[in-house]
């Protein structure tokens, strides 16, 4: 029986492939390449040894989303497949909630027709909002300040509802943290199309020379050292938690939530110094304006998913950035022409 990996060829989703196939299981892609490249499932097999069947489909076509539940017995699925980036998401919201609902809601009929009633689904801390304290547990208040965030908290409604109406269903909800990073073999990593908007990606590139400063945004914060604290989180020790989150919704149903974090908060300068420290680049940067809706700080609580699931971290930062700068140095264009 299969699992079929939505948006595998993404960032999280090869490294979810590569612990995947490592574990023995079988898995099926679907990625319709909007934010990745097909040569990024090749690198899975380089690194793996193993070969897996893979689909160009875009969730929002029904048709040729049966079509791969008809030619396979999947079982469950890992649901990456999603628009992230959250300052588009402000500028196309109907983009952002016609993938990522519509999408959603043609692979959820298809599980439950086909019997496959097993999901665990990429959610995000954005759906906190802005945490009255940290560290957050999963029991905290939910609100989103976007529509990437809102997509997020109404999948995670969609999905407590399909599982009211049919309690066959096992729906595992793994709230990310900040995944950084990427796997050991520098072969996989985190892609982002044009100027990043993220941290460790334009980090990535400042360290090696790619780009020449980073622009810090903001250093009025309430935290340690003014700059904002986030809960950084190694993307293969993330990948290993949805192995155990399969494992688990094969056993018992239900919906269940799980913080996906370290538990630790670093500031963006902890980040920028641990770089420097760990690669011995260097890592210009200014101070600039806060970017809007941004927070303080946001770490998380992770003792759920250790006591639920018997899962944990274990890179540290170090390994983060040692990670993340091997591939960007071996791949400095990403997956290139792909
Ligand atoms: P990514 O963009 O690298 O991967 C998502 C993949 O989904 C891409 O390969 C894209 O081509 C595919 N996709 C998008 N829409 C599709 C559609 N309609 N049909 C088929 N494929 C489609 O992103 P990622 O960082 O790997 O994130 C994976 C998931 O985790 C997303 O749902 C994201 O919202 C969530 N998440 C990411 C982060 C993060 O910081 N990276 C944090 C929290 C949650
Ligand atoms: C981290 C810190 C910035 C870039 C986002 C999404 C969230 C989730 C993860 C998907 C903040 C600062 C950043 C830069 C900077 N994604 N920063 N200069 O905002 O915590 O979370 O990604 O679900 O929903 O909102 O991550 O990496 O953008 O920022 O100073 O060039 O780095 O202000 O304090 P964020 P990030």
């Amino acid at each position: 029986m299969a699992i079929l990996i939505t948006g595998g060829a993404g960032y999280i989703g090869t490294h979810a492939m590569v612990e995947f196939l490592e574990a023995g299981r079988e898995v099926i892609c679907v990625d319709n390449y909007s934010n990745s490249k097909p040569c990024a499932l090749e690198r899975v097999k380089k690194i793996t040894g193993k070969n897996f069947k893979s689909y160009e489909v875009d969730l929002l076509d029904y048709d040729a989303l049966e079509q791969v539940f008809k030619e396979n017995k999947i079982d469950s699925c890992i649901h990456f497949a999603g628009l992230k980036a959250v300052g588009e998401s402000c500028q196309k919201p109907l983009l952002y909630y016609h993938n990522n609902l519509t999408g959603t809601f043609n692979l959820c009929s298809l599980l439950s027709k086909y019997g496959a009633k097993k999901i665990v689904f990429s959610s995000s801390a954005t759906v906190y909002g802005k945490p009255a304290s940290v560290p957050i547990t999963e029991d905290f208040p939910l609100s989103t300040t976007n529509p990437y965030g809102e997509t997020k908290l109404m999948i995670e409604r969609i999905l407590k509802d399909i599982y009211a109406s049919d309690s066959e269903w096992s729906v595992s909800i793994l709230r990310y943290f900040n995944p950084i990073g990427a796997h050991k073999s520098g072969l996989i990593g985190e892609d982002p199309k044009g100027i990043p908007n993220n941290l460790l990606p334009y980090i990535a590139q400042v360290a090696t020379g790619k780009r020449e400063c980073l622009s810090i945004f903001g250093s009025d914060y309430n935290t340690h050292d003014g700059t904002g604290v986030r809960d950084y989180i190694h993307v293969v020790d993330l990948a290993k938690a949805h192995l155990k989150a399969i494992e688990r919704a094969e056993k018992v149903t239900g919906v269940e939530y799980f913080n996906i974090g370290t538990g630790v908060g670093y500031s963006v300068l902890d980040i920028v110094k641990a770089y420097e420290s760990a690669t011995g680049a260097k890592v210009n940067y200014k101070i600039v304006d806060r970017r809007p809706g941004d927070i303080d700080e946001c770490y998380a609580n992770p003792e759920k998913a250790y006591n639920v699931l018997g899962w944990k971290a274990e890179y540290g930062i170090e390994d983060m950035c040692r990670d993340s700068y091997r591939w960007q140095t071996n791949n400095p264009d990403g997956y290139g022409e792909g």
